[in-house]
């Protein structure tokens, strides 16, 4: 059994998983623009610190949370589109070959520092989610592109459903409110990051 989904750095191990790989395109997010954004979201080391004691109760679970996640888009017809088919019957290559990637996310999300190399994965998940690169990192046939207003309204399942966890947690009550306040300020940062995908910059 690989250990990739909570070891950093191993980005071989898991198919289609970049990060930090220098095949990827540099972000067109600068430096600068992501230290203003994580000033803006009020990310800071104190929350960092937090998100690495939420690894410690969210990473056991990543799966679990994942399979929540997919049980929410699976549940609404709109939504299960972008993971089937282009006939509407599952595809479940699609869904497996994936399933790593997003739970490794929840490791990155708690641990990787805000670098050069997160900027330029950031900007990669992006595009998987758009009509430049969705499906062919799995090599899928599946809908084209997932559109913005969707992934801007998932980031309220993508919080919520790990903060349950950190809420069942056992931990005290003030840390556990650290770790939720720390990881919804982090998820919140990705999606906008994501989000310069789908404009130009100067709308961005
Ligand atoms: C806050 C919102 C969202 C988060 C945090 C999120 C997270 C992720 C992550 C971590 C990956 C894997 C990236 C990688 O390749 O390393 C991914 C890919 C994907 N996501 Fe999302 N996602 C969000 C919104 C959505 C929505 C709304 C849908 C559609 C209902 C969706 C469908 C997919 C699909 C189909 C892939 C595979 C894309 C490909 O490479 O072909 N996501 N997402």
């Amino acid at each position: 059994v690989s250990n990739a989904t909570t070891e950093p750095n191993k980005p071989g191990q898991i198919a289609g998983y970049d990060y930090g790989s220098p095949k990827l395109d540099a972000s067109p997010v600068t430096l600068e623009e992501l230290e203003r954004l994580r000033e803006t979201v009020g990310l800071t080391t104190d929350d960092e610190r937090y998100l690495h004691l939420a690894a410690e109760v969210l990473v056991p679970q990543a799966e679990a949370i994942v399979d929540a996640w997919r049980q929410i888009a699976a549940g609404l017809p709109y939504l299960a589109v972008y993971s089937a088919r282009p006939d509407g019957q599952p595809n479940p290559a699609y869904g497996a070959a994936s399933k790593p990637r997003f739970i490794r996310w929840i490791t990155d999300v708690c641990t990787r520092p805000l670098d050069q190399d997160w900027l330029n994965y950031q900007h990669e998940i992006a595009l998987r989610h758009t009509r430049a690169k969705k499906n062919k990192t799995d090599h899928v046939e599946s809908a084209a592109h997932i559109p913005l207003r969707f992934l801007l309204a998932f980031t309220a399942p993508a919080i919520s459903v790990p903060q349950r966890l950190l809420e069942a947690s056992g931990r005290s009550a003030a840390e556990i409110e650290r770790m939720q306040t720390a990881w919804m300020k982090a998820v919140i940062l990705h999606v906008t990051m994501w989000s310069r995908a789908y404009t130009t910059a100067e709308n961005w």
